[in-house]
């Protein structure tokens, strides 16, 4: 018996290293691979910026971390190149897209803008303003114009865009409603359009719904004809309630994946429930978009994207549709929503509006998760 006992020890042990160096072949090829990618999508440097001398306040950030290494400083003021619009910033608005530019995460945001730190020191993203020069290939806009849409940058006295992802604003809404509009409207809009195919009759659930894409979604999904469930805490029902949707859950109460009601689409602006019970709270050949999710402490290699991918895995073995959206600046959808507003068919919440000087408690407020509506920047009129 010790024996065997013995040649079995024996013929186990040298398996040993030949585990070890399979996997260190796995590790090493997962190594290059991962090395491969990384050296394939080197960030590109931000454009020159072609200064005259004058200098202007924005926000900068010279490493990538929490809201207190955003500084208001002097800075060269930059001229629009040929397809690119100089807007004088009147407003700005707040998503958390600024905090993951601002902290580089997850990292995937990185590939964009570098790894060890920013190349685009600049942060902001949704502007209101007025066009002060543009570029000798811009033709829709000039100055003077009245404008919104999304510029890299809009934390400052001035902000580059180019010119297609800019629109005129209308005279009746204020460049604290326009600048509202960009990602979150846009993300609302093309959320339930594109991505969840809304129809009208549909029982839609939208998780997240008194936030900055929360509450542009509650109206624009009653505008399609859907029978809209809103998810929110306690002090938000009567928000929701107010933006149209025709139940509110509090999920401080109740939650809706644990419930017997079924739905045709849930968008999901919060990630906070597991692919399998999302797809119980969904009819069997519904859809359930993805929006967002994950606050600063929801890890920095995947961050909100660890649901979309366990997700994708899911996909394949199911009728229901499971998807991740990802929004994008469209000049049509951007006059769309201006419209509604301007008609009083959207109304834009404003939770907070902060002085540019303050932007850091403004990104800190935000990455409280705690949002009604939008944070807006308002940018003072720099003195001639
Ligand atoms: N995929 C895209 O293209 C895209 C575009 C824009 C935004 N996003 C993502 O979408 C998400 C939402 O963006 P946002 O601008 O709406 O963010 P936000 O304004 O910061 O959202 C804050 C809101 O989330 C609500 N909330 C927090 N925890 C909740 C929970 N457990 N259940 C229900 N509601 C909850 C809060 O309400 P309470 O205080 O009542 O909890 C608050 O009103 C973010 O993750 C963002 O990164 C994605």
């Amino acid at each position: 018996m010790n024996e065997v006992t013995d040649r079995n020890d024996r013929t186990r042990k040298p398996r040993r290293p030949l585990l070890k160096k399979k996997r260190t072949w796995v590790l090493l090829t997962l190594a290059v691979l991962i090395g491969g990618l990384v050296y394939a999508m080197q960030p590109s440097p931000p454009l020159p910026c072609n200064g005259n001398g004058e200098r202007m306040q924005a926000i900068v950030h010279h490493e990538y971390g929490q809201a207190d290494v955003l500084r208001l400083e002097n800075i060269e003021k930059c001229m629009p190149n040929e397809h690119q619009v100089l807007i004088k910033v009147r407003a700005a608005s707040a998503n958390p897209l600024d905090w993951h530019y601002m902290r580089g995460t997850p990292y995937l945001v990185r590939m964009e803008n570098g790894y060890r730190k920013p190349l685009t020191e600049r942060l902001g993203v949704d502007v209101a303003g007025v066009v002060e020069a543009v570029g000798s290939q811009v033709t829709q806009f000039k100055p003077g114009d009245e404008v919104f849409g999304v510029a890299r940058g809009a934390f400052g006295e001035y902000a580059r865009a180019s010119e297609k992802r800019i629109v005129h604003k209308p005279a009746a809404v204020t460049f604290e409603q326009a600048a509202a509009l960009p990602v979150a409207g846009s993300t609302a809009l093309q959320g339930l359009r594109d991505g969840g195919r809304v129809k009208q009759g549909q029982r839609v659930l939208i998780n997240g719904a008194s936030g900055g894409v929360g509450t542009f979604m509650v109206q624009l999904a009653k505008s399609y004809g859907a029978h809209v469930t809103g998810v929110c805490s306690t002090r938000n029902v009567e928000l929701v309630k107010s933006l149209g949707a025709d139940h509110v859950i509090d999920y401080k109460k109740e939650d809706f994946t644990q419930a017997d009601q079924r739905y045709d689409v849930i968008i999901d602006n919060v990630g906070n429930h597991t692919v399998g019970n999302l797809r119980r709270a969904l009819t069997d050949e519904g859809t359930l978009v993805m929006i967002g999710g994950g606050g600063p402490d929801a890890g920095d290699w995947l961050g909100g994207m660890l649901l979309p991918l366990k997700a994708m895995f899911v996909q394949p073995f199911v009728d229901q549709d499971l998807g991740f959206f990802l929004s994008e600046a469209r000049q049509d959808d951007l006059r769309s929503l201006a419209g509604m507003v301007e008609q009083g068919k959207l109304r834009v919440v404003v939770d907070r509006t902060y002085p540019l000087s303050e932007l850091p408690e403004a990104i800190r407020y935000l990455e409280s998760g705690r949002a009604r509506g939008k944070v807006i920047i308002a940018v003072a009129a720099p003195q001639p």
